[in-house]
């Protein structure tokens, strides 16, 4: 329907403003794309030494993912919100303004959770927080957090949700391929490490 396609496009454009990228450029902190894994995210904003900026992209990246899912309920149906918060994901692994070469979606899919429904979003993160802090990867903290998240979802919100989750998982263990290799090989930088 028209209230899908506008809440589609909404969460696209919101998911694709690469905050990471507009962050370092901004406060001089780097090129992200040179420095460790390239990626846009805040694990790798985090590899210029900024923690400041690693956590802005953090929170930024996370709240961009909420706040599509927030208003696009507001304005339009739950289901809409779903779209939109699929969407945000899509817009910041895909942005067009990077030539479709974006992020993982860690932060992104984790406010998108949070804001589908906060006590399974909150279990999220609190999964990987636990992983991050004790295995010290944080792309092993992302796959298991994000492979727990649809179970989560089930229990804690509705199966359209659980269905998101599951979706968001599948797109984010497609996006952790190098994460995954170099984890297999022992060769995956742990947090805060700058060299790969
Ligand atoms: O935020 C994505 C994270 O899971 C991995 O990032 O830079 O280590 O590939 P990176």
């Amino acid at each position: 329907t028209h209230e899908w396609q506008m809440a589609a496009l909404f969460g696209y454009l919101l998911g694709s403003i690469p905050f990471g990228l507009l962050l370092t450029k901004f406060f001089q902190a780097g090129d992200l794309r040179s420095i460790g894994s390239g990626n846009i995210g805040a694990t790798n904003v985090l590899r210029t030494g900024r923690k400041g900026l690693a956590a802005a992209t953090l929170l930024l990246d996370g709240g961009k993912g909420a706040v599509a899912v927030l208003l696009a309920g507001y304005w339009y149906a739950s289901d809409a919100a779903i779209v939109a918060g699929m969407m945000a994901v899509i817009g910041h692994n895909f942005p067009m303004w990077l030539r479709f070469q974006g992020g993982k979606g860690v932060a992104t899919t984790l406010g998108v959770l949070l804001a589908m429904s906060w006590p399974a979003g909150l279990v999220t993160c609190a999964t990987w927080l636990l992983v991050a802090v004790t295995l010290r990867y944080s792309s092993l903290a992302a796959l298991i957090a994000f492979a727990a998240s649809p179970f989560y979802m089930y229990f804690l919100g509705d199966e359209h949700r659980a269905v998101l989750a599951a979706l968001l998982c599948g797109l984010g263990f497609i996006r952790h391929q190098e994460n995954i290799v170099r984890l297999r090989n022992g060769e995956e930088p742990k947090i805060g490490q700058k060299k790969e």
